[in-house]
């Protein structure tokens, strides 16, 4: 990597305190660290945004989402670990999207490293695909592969918080690496 760290802007799509994704966002932040990029999580639980309401912006941003739009700024990357509801992406997730994308895009340009965990045999995949065509909206680029699914996860993590299937692990380490490289190059031609 050259000499300017790459920020990353950490985000686990649930709110539950025992999240399995929230897990497996703590593995993929310190594989970024050990790769030499600066880590901020930001947890959708404590940011408390309200609910989506053109109404309540009428009056001017509410301050979670004035917080979170600096945190997109400020970012190059966004990492994002989603659950799958329903066959989507979680509505607290969404929510976070649509007011940091309200009015101005400070998504625009940037790129994401996206992978979830479910309880399924899917792994997310459909969520992920879902997530892709939002992001996608939002002019984030995403590396194409690995696409990292975390599936039947309650069984997938072991008690020191890594993951059981070592081939998985070292999908992620290099989806966060390709990641880490895409961003680099859009940083160059900035
Ligand atoms: C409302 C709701 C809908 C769900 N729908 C799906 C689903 O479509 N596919 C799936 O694999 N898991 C589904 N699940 C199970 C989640 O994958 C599981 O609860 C997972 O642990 C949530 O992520 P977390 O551990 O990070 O909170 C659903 C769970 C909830 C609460």
């Amino acid at each position: 990597m050259a000499n300017q760290p790459i920020h990353i802007l950490a985000i686990a799509g649930s709110l539950r305190s025992e999240s399995l994704n929230r897990k497996a966002l703590q593995i993929a932040k310190k594989i970024a660290f050990e790769l030499g990029a600066e880590v901020r999580e930001m947890d959708l639980k404590t940011l408390a945004l309200p609910v989506f309401d053109e109404d309540l912006r009428a009056h001017g941003f509410p301050e979670p989402v004035v917080t979170l739009k600096h945190a997109i700024e400020a970012a190059d990357v966004l990492m994002i670990a989603t659950p799958e509801y329903n066959h989507s992406i979680p509505g607290p997730l969404k929510n976070a999207i649509d007011w940091a994308s309200d009015k101005t895009n400070p998504f625009s340009g940037k790129a994401a490293a996206v992978f979830g965990a479910s309880n399924g045999l899917n792994g997310t995949l459909r969520a992920q695909i879902h997530l892709r065509q939002v992001l996608a909206a939002l002019n984030v680029e995403l590396v194409p592969q690995p696409q990292i699914f975390i599936r039947s996860a309650r069984e997938a993590f072991l008690p020191d918080g890594s993951m059981v299937d070592s081939k998985l692990m070292k999908q992620l380490h290099f989806l966060i690496q390709e990641t880490l490289k895409l961003a680099q190059r859009k940083n160059e031609t900035k």
